[in-house]
């Protein structure tokens, strides 16, 4: 008989991505809410997704299609093309909420089957592997959700090719208020509605905030950060996507909020406090607003956490 190879469980968490200025190339990992994703060895080569849960059945479950699965199809057919490995995925993150659900998938996925095969590749390709599934998913690569995703904390991502990822400082204070109002947008149309050309004067101001925002981050200055946490571009074309989003951002600007934007494609709302209390109390105004407009939802307090990890015990 043979014996069943063990399964391997990572978890990956939710991500904000674009944070105002930093569209498409700045993101952060929160440490609670994510995606898990169960792997084991198999005899033939491959992938095969034997289980997806919690979903409500919405995701494709084909293995080109599901993103935990095409992450992990990538990892072998480059680095273990005589291995095979079949997969479980169990959704924690809403589906089209801006909390980088696609990529958490991806992201436990590439984690679990690194772990599960003993590929010990580095986090760069778990990274490539899991914008590929992006890229899958939702028309285009983007970085800015994995990886934070993969390698925690907050990540910028100055180049792609090859693919650079620094690490910026995380204040120790910065609290997160989340909220997901009850509306699902996908990526591809909130990109779809975004200006194909930008003009100069535009460009100069988001590059000057990006940089005031990685300063703000070195120096451990909120204040600073939220006067950063600007975007003039991207967050206008989205916002008519959101009903209601411009109202329960003046409502949380005016409450104090360091800074409040759209997460990632939206519909999440994110708000920046320089505690728990602060947040807790801009997390109750975005439910009211949203809440007012017939798009209640689900929020939650969080901080700045760790990437994807696996949390299982391990092989040997
Ligand atoms: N940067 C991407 C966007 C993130 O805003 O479209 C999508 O999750």
């Amino acid at each position: 008989m043979i014996t069943p190879r063990p399964w391997i469980e990572a978890f990956a968490p939710a991500t904000v991505s674009n944070l105002g200025p930093g569209f498409d190339c700045l993101g952060l990992a929160v440490c609670r809410a994510g995606d898990r994703v169960r792997a084991r060895r198999r005899d033939e080569p491959g992938v095969v997704l034997s289980l997806v849960e919690g979903d409500g059945g919405k995701l494709p479950r084909e293995v080109e299609r599901n993103t935990a699965a095409v992450a992990a199809a990538w990892l072998l057919r480059r680095h273990a093309p005589d291995r095979g490995v079949e997969l479980q995925l169990h959704k924690g993150l809403p589906l089209g909420s801006g909390l980088g659900s696609s990529g958490a998938s991806a992201c436990a996925a590439a984690v679990a089957v690194n772990a599960a095969l003993e590929l010990s590749l580095p986090e760069t390709t778990l990274v490539e592997a899991a914008r590929h599934a992006e890229g899958v998913a939702c028309g285009t690569p983007h970085p800015d959700n994995v990886a934070p995703c993969i390698v925690g904390g907050i990540v910028l991502i100055p180049a792609l090719d090859p693919l650079r990822l620094v690490s910026l400082p995380v204040p120790e204070s910065l609290w997160l208020a989340l909220y997901t109002p009850g509306v699902s947008v996908a990526t591809a149309d909130a990109r779809a509605v975004l200006p194909r050309q930008v003009t100069l004067p535009d460009t100069v101001t988001q590059a000057a905030r990006l940089g005031l925002l990685v300063h703000a981050l070195h120096l451990g200055d909120l204040a600073l950060l939220g006067e950063a946490v600007v975007d003039d571009i991207v967050e206008p074309a989205r916002a008519g996507l959101i009903p209601g989003y411009l109202e329960a951002k003046a409502a949380c600007v005016e409450a104090g909020a360091l800074a409040c934007s759209i997460s990632g494609a939206g519909p999440t709302t994110f708000a920046l406090a320089a505690d728990e209390g602060r947040a807790r109390a801009l997390l109750e105004i975005l439910d009211e607003a949203y809440t007012g407009v017939g798009v209640a939802g689900q929020g939650m307090v969080d901080r700045v956490g760790p990437g994807a990890r696996v949390t299982s015990p391990a092989l040997h």
